[in-house]
């Protein structure tokens, strides 16, 4: 099978197999990520960038540990601040509020990839992963759709978490995605092949069961299904998912080559009215951003 492309074949539905839904994860009793309570906190902060402003140093200040996260990241040399920034306050002034508020947001997205003993590699990688797409939906969006950049970042960072789901609830996942080895499209078929489900569609269930809003929760769950021009999400979602494949294109694959485009990455190009160019300059703000939140 080629490398990730959108799922135009068949999926194959094993009759014996009873689908894996959400619900029936939850029936299990697994432990499922927990989402930390300052990211919703932060996520909310987003509805109002105005009172935002405030908000954020309030919200940040109630937590030390975090200030002093944010402080630390924003005192690195990535920044490039001459002088060193000493409050939250001062930092969203000097460094910029979106700045802060992804810091912090990355931050307290990093818990939920905490993994231990045989997760512990495979939540390591998906966090870097996760943290590249946020970078480029973020910088994606900043180029096409500026208003909605920090709900991008969101949709980024959280756009794998059904993977987290399965390597919880099913222990032969690891085998199934090869410990993150395979990914996109190959990736996806396995899944409905063993769960007649897969991590996207798992992943958008888990951010409605925290109440994260429908928009953030649908772009999720289809960031792998191709193109419809009749969805009225399609241009919305169609971001998310160039973003995903593009962190995928600059990560080596396991021969530790650099990805070529995928041809999913194709055709969301165009179905976004964009060239390769707009992945070349995207990919310029996303790596800069990256340097930044490397620090994380
Ligand atoms: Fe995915
Ligand atoms: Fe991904």
């Amino acid at each position: 099978m080629g490398q990730s492309s959108g799922i135009k074949k068949t999926i194959p539905k094993p009759a014996s197999v009873e689908p894996l839904t959400f619900a029936l994860v939850k029936q299990r009793n697994v432990k499922l990520p927990v989402c930390p309570v300052m990211f919703i906190k932060l996520t909310e902060a987003l509805e109002n960038v105005d009172k935002g402003r405030n908000d954020l140093d309030k919200i940040i200040r109630t937590d030390p540990v975090l200030t002093a996260q944010v402080l630390r990241v924003c005192n690195s040399a990535f920044t490039g601040l001459a002088r060193k920034v000493h409050s939250v306050e001062e930092s969203i002034f000097r460094v910029g509020y979106r700045e802060v508020w992804s810091i912090a947001a990355a931050l307290k997205a990093r818990e939920l990839f905490e993994g231990s003993g045989e997760h512990t590699v495979l939540y390591q990688n998906l966090w870097e992963h996760s943290i590249k797409t946020a970078a480029y939906a973020h910088a994606l969006s900043k180029r096409l759709n500026p208003l909605f950049s920090d709900i991008y970042f969101t949709a980024g960072l959280l756009h794998d978490i059904g993977k987290l789901v399965l390597c919880q609830a099913e222990p032969g996942y690891m085998k199934v995605c090869q410990s993150g080895r395979i990914s996109g499209y190959d990736l996806v078929w396995a899944e409905m092949e063993a769960y007649e489900n897969h991590h996207a569609r798992i992943g958008g269930d888990l951010l409605r069961d925290w109440n994260f809003p429908e928009l953030l929760a649908e772009v999720v769950a289809l960031h792998h299904e191709p193109p419809a021009i009749h969805d009225r999400l399609n241009l919305t979602r169609c971001m998310l998912s160039l973003a995903n494949e593009m962190a995928h294109c600059a990560e080596p694959d396991s021969g530790g080559k650099i990805r070529l485009p995928s041809d999913f990455a194709k055709e969301l190009l165009e179905v976004l009215g964009q060239s390769i160019d707009t992945c070349v300059l995207v990919g310029g703000d996303a790596q800069r951003m990256l340097a930044m939140l490397n620090a994380v």
